[in-house]
């Protein structure tokens, strides 16, 4: 008898306890809206870029980011064990954001230069390219000394523009300066300016589109694009490791022949 009670009280037990968990786990989940099963105990990464810059990054209708530098920082988030969060800004507030520590890491395609590498750590180089001029299809400006006289859009803080102002001594035009990349095709396509100095995939990316001439910069050595995190942060390793598992693995190319990007070898 006695042995019959203890065993239904033990079961009573282990019901109440049963119900109890459940009763929890489904409070907690509604509080973190709904977040996926192990999601929500992953700690933030987060990321910031300046999304005018296809096909690295840019907005879908949506409003959703898209393109190469996004789907890698997903994989790495995925990898480390990271929830990614993603911030857009202008590219010439990125070094900033960095320094202040309001984001873990940038991807936008930055190119790891000398200068920046006084102010930011790099990853290891991803992608490599290069820097064209391109104009509206009838444009008479075929090469660097057709230059004179015209003015010469570049977005704000990236090497382009320091690349322009140097330039532009030699070849005597306007620097003109934007701080958002797809202005620089709004501008040409209204006739703000007459030629864009920019990133040669991205610009091969417009000419395609929009049926723009172009010719690429003969004095450019521009180094290859790196993830840039805050001096000293112990993510540079880490996210390295995960670039160089997708190196060996192949899934670097595959991401590089789905974003239509240049292979090129080091
Ligand atoms: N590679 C160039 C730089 O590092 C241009 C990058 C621009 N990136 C962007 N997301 N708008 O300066």
């Amino acid at each position: 008898m006695k042995s019959i009670w203890k065993k239904a009280g033990m079961i009573g037990m282990m019901m109440l306890v049963l119900l109890l968990s459940a009763c929890g786990s489904g409070g907690s989940d509604s509080a973190n809206g709904g977040a996926k099963e192990g999601e929500k105990e992953k700690p933030v990464l987060k990321m910031a870029t300046s999304a005018d810059f296809p096909p690295f990054e840019s907005r879908d209708e949506k409003g959703n980011f898209i393109g190469f530098d996004i789907d890698l920082a997903k994989i790495i988030a995925d990898e480390l064990g990271y929830q990614l969060e993603i911030q857009d800004m202008n590219f010439d507030g990125l070094i900033g954001a960095l320094q202040s520590g309001r984001v873990d890491m940038v991807m936008a395609g930055m190119s790891a230069t000398k200068e920046r590498k006084e102010n930011v750590d790099f990853s290891m180089e991803y992608h490599r390219s290069g820097e064209m001029f391109i104009s509206l299809p009838d444009s008479p400006v075929k090469q660097l000394e057709d230059l004179k006289g015209k003015k010469v859009g570049v977005q704000l803080g990236t090497i382009q523009e320091e690349g322009a102002d140097e330039l532009s001594k030699e070849y005597g035009f306007e620097v003109k300066k934007v701080d958002n990349g797809m202005i620089l095709v709004q501008e040409l396509l209204s006739h703000k300016i007459d030629v864009a100095y920019l990133d040669k995939q991205v610009a091969k990316g417009y000419m395609k589109e929009h049926g723009f001439t172009g010719f690429d910069d003969p004095t450019s050595s521009s180094p290859g694009m790196a993830v840039a995190f805050p001096k000293g942060s112990d993510l540079v390793e880490k996210v390295n490791g995960v670039l160089k598992e997708l190196q060996e693995n192949g899934k670097l190319k595959e991401l590089k022949d789905k974003w239509k990007l240049d292979q090129i070898e080091e």
